[in-house]
């Protein structure tokens, strides 16, 4: 097709990314995958409840079959997650009577959960969520980052330290194998001012802490703005916490970015239009801010395959065509 590829049209500006599942790395997805993209994050794959099988031992063989495929494109790959209260093995945090395990236990599983599965990646991936939606959805307190955090399991077995614990986990194997991966802490509501309040004080205190205690090394890379929006999002917002994040000196990752539009009827040209100029608003933001972000991400390939598919909130349509946000996503200011 005649289509400009997004990952040269943004070569100079930061990668271009997309969520992949093994039924997208073979025919006409891929292609539309290699055309426009050059780094990917498994939908689901990586997730830690696939990392073990029911005997409770390590077993990679899925997400192997998937990295490989991945391995066999010019794609890079970011980890997708290391460290979460969803899609998780209970057992890790929670013993088989429902309580929660001693912190010693539960931070032995945490760290062993992570140094292995770090470890067994190695450089095939170029970063890391290592703890993902940490953070409840809008905090009364933001100046108290401890208070704002989910009762996971993980939290109620080891406490709030269990996040800076987990970064330094997959930090030791990196700086034991010399390897060149960044580590990322990812979150949704990410335009919430309440909730990017309590993420900047969060990872401010965490790497403050880890500066002082390793000579001024940074443990906290980067912060993942998922990037879950809708047609009542205002890009302002977003542009509040993307810059509230940068200041923190971290690099900023757009991880899962769609933006909902409509739902359960096929989308009006009122709704494509205001979905365009939802993409059009985010794209200018992050192209003037490209010098701190490191990707852009979005979240599914069509809107057939998406996790909100009823809601039609990505590039490309049920037949792969391009929609309108595609080509605000092109040229924002033009759209705009
Ligand atoms: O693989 C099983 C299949 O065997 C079974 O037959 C089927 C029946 O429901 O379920 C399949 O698992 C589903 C899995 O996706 C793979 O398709 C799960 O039910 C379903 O819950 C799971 O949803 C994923 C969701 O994370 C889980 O929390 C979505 O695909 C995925 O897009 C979504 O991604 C998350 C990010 O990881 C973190 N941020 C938010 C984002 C959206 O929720």
């Amino acid at each position: 097709t005649d289509l400009q590829p997004l990952k040269e049209v943004y070569a100079d500006y930061f990668l271009i990314g997309n969520a992949v599942s093994i039924s997208d790395l073979v025919g006409q997805r891929l292609d539309l995958l290699n055309m426009h993209h050059n780094l990917v994050t498994a939908e689901n794959a990586m997730k830690p409840s696939y990392a073990y099988n029911t005997a409770r031992q390590f077993d990679f063989q899925a997400q192997d079959e998937l990295v490989n495929l991945i391995q066999q494109q010019d794609l890079a790959l970011h980890g997708h997650v290391l460290i979460w209260h969803q899609q998780t093995a209970e057992w890790l945090h929670t013993s088989d009577d429902g309580l929660v395990l001693s912190r010693e236990e539960a931070l032995a599983n945490l760290r062993k959960h992570v140094k292995t599965t770090v470890e067994h990646f190695g450089e095939q991936v170029i970063s890391w969520d290592v703890v993902n939606e940490a953070m409840n959805d809008n905090p009364a307190n933001p100046a108290d980052w401890r208070a704002s955090l989910r009762q996971s399991g993980w939290y109620q077995a080891i406490g709030a330290d269990y996040i800076k614990e987990a970064f330094i986990a997959a930090q030791e194997v990196i700086n034991e194998n010399n390897w060149d991966i960044s580590l990322y802490y990812n979150d949704y509501n990410d335009d919430n001012q309440n909730k990017a309040e309590a993420i900047y004080q969060m990872v401010k205190e965490i790497n403050q802490e880890y500066a002082k205690e390793h000579n001024g090394e940074q443990l906290i890379d980067g912060i993942g703005m998922q990037g879950h929006y809708n047609l009542n999002t205002n890009p302002e917002n977003v542009r509040l916490s993307l810059e509230k994040f940068i200041s923190l000196g971290v690099e900023v990752g757009v991880t899962e970015l769609d933006v909902t539009a409509g739902g359960e009827h096929a989308p009006t040209e009122r709704e494509l239009q205001a979905q365009a100029y939802l993409y059009a608003r985010l794209f200018q933001l992050y192209r003037e801010h490209a010098a701190h972000i490191s990707r852009v991400t979005f979240w599914g390939l069509n809107d057939a395959t998406s996790w909100r598919s009823a809601q039609n909130p990505l590039l490309f349509d049920r037949n792969l065509q391009a929609k309108p946000a595609y080509y605000a996503v092109i040229d924002p200011d033009r759209f705009i």
